[in-house]
């Protein structure tokens, strides 16, 4: 299959960067970033997650986030949200979009939201019902699609049943998360090529951690297979508190400037998503994990 023309990046790094970093950042620099992000031309801004304050400090803010945020017109800003307390926060806080998260993995399902699988999408099931009676776009995300912290090698068949489960629950978007980073572009391949034998390919998304550095590579051979939203991170922010080595997500500067090279349409103004970088990193006093970022800067020097 050829390229597609376009591709829809999904950016996870004001939640999957900030749910990792040591410290919390005040809420105005969470909402300038994701303002930046969304100036820079970023269709979807993962803006935080209704999750337990306890579990993630680091997004016990998300309501005074959105609160605060001037929301453009045409961005998304969809939230995290594990249980019905989740949806309640979401509703409270006019959050139009939501996003349900499993694991293929049993023991990271534990870890991670403190039930099984099978738990996991039972307690899915009445926010997925809710969230369509108000008309929310949902998504799902499967954690763990190419190997897990505790359990190793997950087999590919949980995976499409999880992706397919979530499928069922009424996610409009299945996104396949490689949460520690392990994969490598033919396993990612097949893992995808897997999933979409039961879920079409128009409803998955890809979202790849740079651990092992293979994240762009794994990338570009689901765009091969047609994917065409993928997830990313302003800086390579990131990582998952319940996935320790896990390093941060792919970069979302060094995506969009790949995206570039092929004549992929994202729609995202490269220099304007670089600031945004440079912004959150001055923010928390860290270098960048973007190669491109750096490049750039060292361009602009
Ligand atoms: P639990 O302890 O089993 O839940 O946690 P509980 O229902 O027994 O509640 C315990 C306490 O939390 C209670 O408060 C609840 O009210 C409160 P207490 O009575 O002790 O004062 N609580 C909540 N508070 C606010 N908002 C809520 C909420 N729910 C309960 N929604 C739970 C279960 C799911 C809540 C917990 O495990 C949790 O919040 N986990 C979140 C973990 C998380 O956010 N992980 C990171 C996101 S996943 C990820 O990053 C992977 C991804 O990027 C894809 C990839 O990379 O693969 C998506
Ligand atoms: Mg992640």
């Amino acid at each position: 299959m050829a390229f597609p023309k376009t591709v829809e990046l999904v950016e996870v790094g004001p939640r999957d960067g900030l749910q990792n970093e040591p410290q919390s950042l005040p809420a105005a620099v969470k909402v300038e970033l994701i303002e930046r992000l969304a100036e820079a031309g970023c269709p979807v801004v993962e803006a935080g997650a209704f999750v337990s304050p306890k579990w993630v400090p680091q997004m016990a803010d998300t309501s005074e986030v959105l609160a605060n945020l001037k929301r453009r017109t045409g961005v998304r800003y969809p939230v995290l949200v594990p249980n019905e307390k989740g949806l309640e926060r979401a509703l409270a806080a006019d959050v139009r979009e939501i996003a349900v998260f499993a694991a293929a993995s049993e023991t990271f399902s534990q870890r991670n939201i403190n039930c099984s699988i099978a738990e996991s999408l039972a307690r899915f099931a009445p926010v997925a019902e809710r969230a369509k009676d108000a008309g929310l776009p949902l998504r799902g995300y499967v954690s763990c699609v190419l190997g897990c912290p505790y359990e190793g090698v997950v087999p590919l068949a949980k995976v499409t049943e999880v992706s397919l489960a979530l499928r069922q629950l009424g996610c409009d978007e299945v996104s396949l998360g490689d949460t520690i980073g392990v994969g490598t572009p033919r396993r990612a391949a097949e893992m995808l090529s897997a999933v979409a034998a039961q879920v079409p390919v128009e409803h998955l998304a890809v979202h790849f951690h740079d651990t092992y550095g293979q994240a762009l590579a794994n990338i570009l051979a689901c765009l091969e297979l047609g994917v065409g939203t993928v997830d990313a991170a302003v800086a390579g922010l990131g990582g998952c508190p319940y996935a320790k080595g896990a390093s941060g997500n792919v970069a979302s500067e060094d995506v969009v400037y790949m995206l570039d090279g092929l004549g992929i349409e994202s729609g995202i103004d490269l220099a304007k998503l670089a600031e945004a970088g440079n912004f959150i990193c001055e923010a928390l006093g860290r270098r960048s994990n973007s190669k491109v970022a750096l490049a750039l800067a060292g361009r602009a020097a």
